[in-house]
């Protein structure tokens, strides 16, 4: 990653946990990924050659930052979802200055509606936005991912009731490697034949 795109992922991470640190109500923090994760995400995509990711769950951009930098190398798109306008309003201006805008997709409004309308073909998801109907979009999903495909959550540690439905439904796939990685709040990579 060039050194102006860390500089700016720096200063998201920085102003992050300023935010959530004074932000009382959870639905408005910020929530963005732990550096080692948006780190392993970046080498993930990288060795896996992915070309069209699908992100639930933008916030202010700093994952999103993480997989477009890594796509932009071979021409590749991110569509990444936000319900929160005023989060997804931040994340263009942060990926805009990261100079990445073209090579993201915006969607504002409910993941669980939003991903019924997606055509796909994806090579790759993450998952970092509810926990809880995560196992119906991974559902909706399924037949607009190409094959092979990575599928990941981040949470799959620090919330285990949450995810557990979830994390049942990718052990459930046919043909599935699944793992959990202790890194951050712990990364479910699962790889689909
Ligand atoms: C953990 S944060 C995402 C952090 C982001 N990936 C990053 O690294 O900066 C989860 C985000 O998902 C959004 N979200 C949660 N549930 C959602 C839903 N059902 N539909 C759309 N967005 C949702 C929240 O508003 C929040 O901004």
């Amino acid at each position: 990653m060039d050194p102006s795109t860390l500089g700016v992922l720096k200063r998201i991470e920085a102003e992050g946990l300023e935010y959530d640190d004074q932000e009382s109500e959870h639905g408005r923090k910020w929530l963005n990924l732990e550096p080692e994760t948006g780190h392993l995400l970046s080498v993930l995509l990288r060795l896996s050659r992915v070309h069209d990711v699908l992100e639930i769950g933008t916030s202010t951009g700093y994952s999103t930052i993480c997989i477009a930098s890594v796509l932009q190398e071979h021409g590749g798109q991110v569509t990444t979802i936000e319900r929160d306008p005023v989060k997804q309003a931040r994340a263009k201006e942060n990926v805009a200055e990261v100079g990445l805008s073209a090579h993201v997709d915006w969607k504002l409004g409910e993941a669980t509606d939003i991903v019924a309308t997606l055509s796909g073909p994806y090579d790759c998801v993450f998952f970092d936005a509810d926990r809880i109907s995560a196992p119906a979009q991974l559902d909706l999903i399924l037949p607009k991912l190409s094959r092979p495909a990575l599928v990941l959550a981040d949470n799959a540690l620090s919330h285990p009731e949450q995810i557990q439905g979830y994390l049942r439904r990718v052990d459930e796939l046919p043909g599935v490697a699944h793992i959990v990685i202790p890194t951050g709040k712990g990364l479910s990579v699962a790889h689909l034949p």
